[in-house]
């Protein structure tokens, strides 16, 4: 997205990556866009297809104590938010760039950061051939993910990191049934969380609480069932619609967020300047509002000379951040079984719970927050 965004403004780019195209269109990530990374992709002309194949939520279920309760999006913020997966996100930007004569290279190995606190920082790889060569550029921008080797460019005397793990992971399925809900449940049960969320009308996404050290291999298809019905079972009756578990794993849980993200003229964005618990749907909304940020900024350092510009990265990315932190967090306290949760434990998170879907101010918070905090 940062590199379509400069192409626009006329400013050249190379962006490589240590996988091949294939590889990150088969990976399954979360779906969820909020209202304005619609609109980017829309406005800026990568393509419409989300509004063509994605599905438009205009809420989500909160469900607990084996009752659901509607956070009415339009209703509480005129706002939505749409099932639309990263891997499509990726699909659109990947065929963008190469309509416009982006420059992306796949499948590259040896990556080695050069000199960021000169004025012509680079890197240096070998492409998918195994032929090396080295890039020298202006600003150099580190969008290499949760398990980022540019933030430890920043030397460890200059950067604070922030972090907050959590005694749980999310265990993943993707499932050949039908629907079970036209919009997301997120469910808080005494046995912990479970998010059912959706792919096509024949393949679903599921994921319920689990031990971080889990073993997919220990869960068949009849266990992983029971426990999901067991955590959205109710006095409503209602229930799962199952099928063939086509794909599980153990997804990673935690909150990070590194400061500067800016540092010489190297730029962090996305999961490696921060990276958040799946509950809020944030990872990638952030990743995106980050390069709204920053591609202006670039612009205005670049085409228009302003050496400043720049200082403005940190500050204006990170104050969303923050913002987006703790409503994952919140989301995730409010949700998920701590192990050592007592009685008073989860009668509170009950109470604030109830408190959500009983208040307007609550309900709106959250529809907010969710939905997305509006960007100039
Ligand atoms: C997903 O559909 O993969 C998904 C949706 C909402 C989340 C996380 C993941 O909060």
């Amino acid at each position: 997205m940062l590199s379509h965004l400069l192409a626009l403004a006329g400013i050249e780019s190379v962006a490589i990556d240590l996988r091949r195209r294939r590889e990150i269109e088969a990976t399954h990530r979360a779906g969820i866009l909020e209202r304005d990374s619609v609109r980017m992709l829309i406005d800026t002309g990568v393509s419409d297809r989300v509004l063509r194949d994605g599905h438009e939520h205009k809420g989500i279920d909160l469900r607990f104590d084996g009752v659901s309760h509607r956070i009415d999006f339009q209703a509480l913020v005129g706002a939505s938010t749409w099932l639309y997966p990263q891997t499509d996100v990726f699909i659109d930007l990947v065929e963008a760039r190469e309509r416009d004569g982006g420059d992306i290279r796949f499948g590259v190995t040896d990556t080695q950061v050069l000199d960021i606190t000169d004025a012509r920082p680079g890197i240096r790889f070998a492409d998918a051939d195994g032929v090396g060569h080295e890039i020298r550029c202006r600003y150099l921008v580190g969008a290499d993910g949760s398990r980022s080797l540019c933030r430890f460019e920043v030397p460890a005397t200059e950067r604070q990191q922030y972090f907050r793990e959590y005694p749980f992971a999310w265990f993943g399925i993707l499932a050949e049934a039908p629907k079970s809900a036209p919009e997301l449940i997120y469910a808080r049960s005494d046995r912990g969380f479970a998010l059912i969320s959706q792919r096509t009308p024949t393949l679903q996404r599921m994921y319920f609480q689990c031990a971080p050290t889990e073993n997919v291999d220990d869960w068949s298809n009849d266990r992983i069932w029971h426990e999901l019905q067991a955590r959205i079972a109710g006095r409503d009756g209602y229930a799962l619609h199952e099928g063939r578990v086509l794909e599980k794993s153990v997804l990673p849980f935690r909150s990070f967020v590194q400061e500067p993200i800016r540092y010489g003229n190297m730029l962090l964005v996305g999961d490696a300047a921060h990276t958040v618990p799946p509950t809020g749907a944030k990872g990638l909304n952030l990743a995106l509002a980050d390069v709204r940020v920053l591609a202006e900024l670039l612009e205005r350092a670049i085409v228009k000379n302003d050496t400043q510009a720049l200082d403005h990265y940190t500050p204006r990315a990170l104050a969303r951040v923050w913002k987006a932190q703790n409503f994952s967090y919140w989301m995730t306290t409010m949700l998920h079984q701590l192990p050592d949760a007592t009685d008073f434990d989860n009668r509170r998170q009950l109470g604030e719970l109830e408190m959500v879907v009983t208040s307007e101010s609550g309900s709106r918070y959250l529809a907010e927050a969710y939905t997305g905090w509006p960007t100039p």
